[in-house]
């Protein structure tokens, strides 16, 4: 292969950075240069990647004078919204993990087994959904496309590494019996907590809003009906989602499963009476997103609930981003 690319990753100290740099060590991508920026804090260690040693540098307004063609950002909102336009405005295109971009109008919302086609050559930014999201649109998309989707109900079961160091530290450190928060308001050790980013003036929490906005952006459904609980537990890894979904047309329950089952990036794990559903303990570690306990709504006429299973920091945000990095490539 012949290769070619400098690729900058924004945010390549951080938990989703971390794996990010796992995922592309998986690849073969025709990426000849690779430069890793944090915060100041970070500036000056280094990071083992592909048998070398990388000096992690300091971001700053400079630091895509260079000349990168691609960055891959995962370093929050506020820093997204200050440099990937300055990147962009030097040639560099950017995959942005954040939610700064995700409901522009003009950036394109990507999981690339959905709607890959709504990138266009001249997208400078292109932005990674919510983890949540990316692990439900899939097999609501391959659904939609035969059945044709009416109303989505999610009620999320979301780890905590989803919310960075801090959040994984606030877990470990209520196992060892320590009440020390650095990242929850209340403790997440033997508790649920029904509070993931913060709340809106409507009562949702943002997170929540998230997954209804970027499901009807990404599924092209404008008007979808959709609605979300989104909780956190105590899991260190690996969201699971209880998804409700009516549709317009009607089913057969084993056509469902045939359809899940050939949808590229998903594993069907659906056999109860094994025991076999998906687990977050399972999923962790994978780039595929498992789907089980597949079973009709009787409530209303043509609806199905499903449990949807993909690790957060794989599927849900480094993986997706690596695979719209290799569909720009
Ligand atoms: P640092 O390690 O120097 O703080 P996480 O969500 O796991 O906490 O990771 C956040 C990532 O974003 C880290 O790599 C962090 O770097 C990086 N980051 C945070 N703020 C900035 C900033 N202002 N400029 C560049 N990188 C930042």
């Amino acid at each position: 292969m012949n290769k070619k690319y400098k690729l900058a990753i924004v945010g390549a100290t951080g938990v989703v950075g971390r794996t990010i740099l796992k995922v592309l060590e998986e690849e073969n991508l025709a990426i000849s240069e690779y430069k890793f920026f944090a915060s100041k804090k970070s500036a000056g260690s280094t990071i083992n990647f592909l048998n070398e040693e990388y000096v992690v540098n300091e971001l700053n307004t400079s630091s895509f004078d260079e000349g990168f063609d691609f960055a891959i950002f995962s370093a929050g909102g506020e820093t997204a919204l200050k440099y990937a336009p300055i990147a962009a405005s030097k040639g560099c295109r950017v995959i942005d993990n954040s939610s700064a971009f995700r409901m522009d109008f003009n950036v394109p919302l990507v999981v690339p087994e959905v709607n890959a086609n709504a990138i266009s050559a001249s997208d400078k930014i292109i932005a990674n959904p919510n983890c949540s999201t990316i692990q439900a649109v899939v097999p609501l998309k391959a659904l939609d496309d035969k059945f044709c989707i009416k109303r989505v109900v999610y009620t999320t079961y979301q780890a905590v590494s989803g919310a960075g160091r801090n959040g994984i530290l606030d877990l470990e450190n209520g196992r060892k019996g320590i009440s020390t928060l650095k990242k929850f308001p209340h403790p997440i050790y033997d508790n649920c907590l029904p509070h993931i980013d913060v709340f809106l003036d409507n009562g949702y929490t943002k997170e929540e809003e998230k997954m209804i906005n970027e499901t009807r952006k990404i599924l092209n459904k404008p008007s979808l009906a959709v609605t979300a609980t989104c909780v956190r537990v105590p899991v260190t890894n690996s969201h699971s989602e209880a998804i409700n979904v009516e549709f317009e047309k009607s089913f057969d329950i084993e056509y469902v499963k045939e359809i899940l089952s050939s949808t590229k990036g998903i594993i069907l794990q659906d056999d109860p009476l094994n025991n076999i559903y998906p687990l977050a303990t399972n999923a962790s570690g994978h780039n595929e997103i498992f789907v089980g306990r597949i079973r009709r709504d009787y409530s209303v006429k043509n609806g199905i609930n499903l449990w949807v299973v993909a690790d957060n920091i794989r599927k849900g945000a480094a993986t997706n981003a690596v695979q719209i990095l290799k569909h720009l490539l």
